[in-house]
């Protein structure tokens, strides 16, 4: 299996992320590292440790990071994802699980460099400790194999202004240093696909009687209900594990190796990724941008792979 890294703003989707990830025989999870994003840092990481805790996979490094992004302001999103992050579940248990006392940044480029198997970093919250990791350490793009990340939209609207999408929305100086960086492979999985990756009712049927069952009901509950004011149909939308889940299966969705960067001093634009499909700009491609997904394919994935009986 592969080793990877992930990184994440515990909100709701980030939480089936982990657990997808936790479940999936193909990724080796060796550290989850956290960030400020949906809520803080600490919240983030408190969310982390519980669920990490609830999977059973308690080994599992949790490295705090960032607790705000590079030159901004937090933005939370607590519309979405509840006070909590996590949409009210998990509200009673206090985890015994704790956080490392190393900075999410160094500890990225000190697994990077020390690493003797390819390493993939899945990224599903603002991008700003792989920003701070490569500022350290430029030359740690060399070192990892590949960066999945949920992040931008580039042919529909955005989810927080009109064309941004939220991690890019929150830290986009960050997202300019990841994107520049000269990764090997830098994979987006933005709103253009993961808006189709629906969870729905029939879904959390087919997961009711297992040991995820109750928690994602819980957990996505209110989400739902909001989702239904804005798109029409109560569902979630599994931004996050989306991009696990193409570290898992890259089949999952086409992409295409084009020229993307994002907007950082505009009026209305801030945070828009802003893909090169004509290559107008004449710049050396350097995102695998996700166009197209197998939608049906993605959430018999999910399902499968964390149905786990229930305990006791
Ligand atoms: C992204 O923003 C966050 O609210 C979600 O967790 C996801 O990472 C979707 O735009
Ligand atoms: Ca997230």
């Amino acid at each position: 299996s592969r080793k990877v890294l992930l990184d994440v703003d515990t909100g709701v989707d980030d939480a089936l992320g982990i657990i997808l990830a936790i479940h999936s025989k193909e990724l080796d999870v060796v550290a989850i590292t956290t960030v400020n994003g949906n809520v803080s840092l600490e919240t983030a990481t408190l969310n982390t440790c519980k669920i990490v805790e609830m999977t059973g996979a308690s080994s599992i490094p949790i490295i705090p990071g960032a607790n705000q992004p590079l030159e901004r302001s937090s933005y939370f999103e607590h519309r979405i994802h509840g006070a909590d992050g996590i949409g009210g579940a998990l509200a009673d248990v206090h985890p015994t699980k704790k956080p490392e006392n190393v900075y999410a940044p160094d500890y990225m480029i000190e697994l990077a460099k020390s690493s003797s198997q390819p390493l993939s970093f899945i990224m599903t919250g603002p991008l700003t400790n792989l920003a701070e990791a490569i500022k350290k350490c430029p030359e740690l793009p060399s070192y990892i194999d590949e960066v999945v990340f949920m992040g931008g939209v580039v042919a529909d609207p955005g989810n927080v202004t009109p064309v941004a999408e939220y991690n890019m929305y929150v830290d986009p100086e960050a997202a300019r240093v990841v994107f520049e960086a000269g990764f090997k492979k830098l994979t987006q999985v933005g709103l253009d696909v993961t808006r189709k990756a629906l969870l729905t009712e029939d879904h959390l049927q087919q997961l009711d009687d297992t040991k995820y069952g109750a928690y994602i009901r819980q957990s996505t509950s209110d989400y739902m209900t909001r989702y239904i004011e804005r798109n029409g149909v109560k569902a979630c939308a599994m931004h996050d594990p989306l991009a696990v889940a193409v570290a898992i299966n890259p089949d999952l969705v086409q992409t295409t190796l084009l020229s993307v960067d994002i907007e950082t001093s505009s009026r209305l634009c801030d945070g828009q990724t802003v893909c090169d499909f004509q290559n107008r700009l004449q710049k050396t491609p350097n995102i695998h941008v996700s166009l197209e997904v197998d939608a049906e394919a993605f959430l018999k994935l999910f399902v499968h792979t964390i149905s786990v009986p229930q305990e006791g």
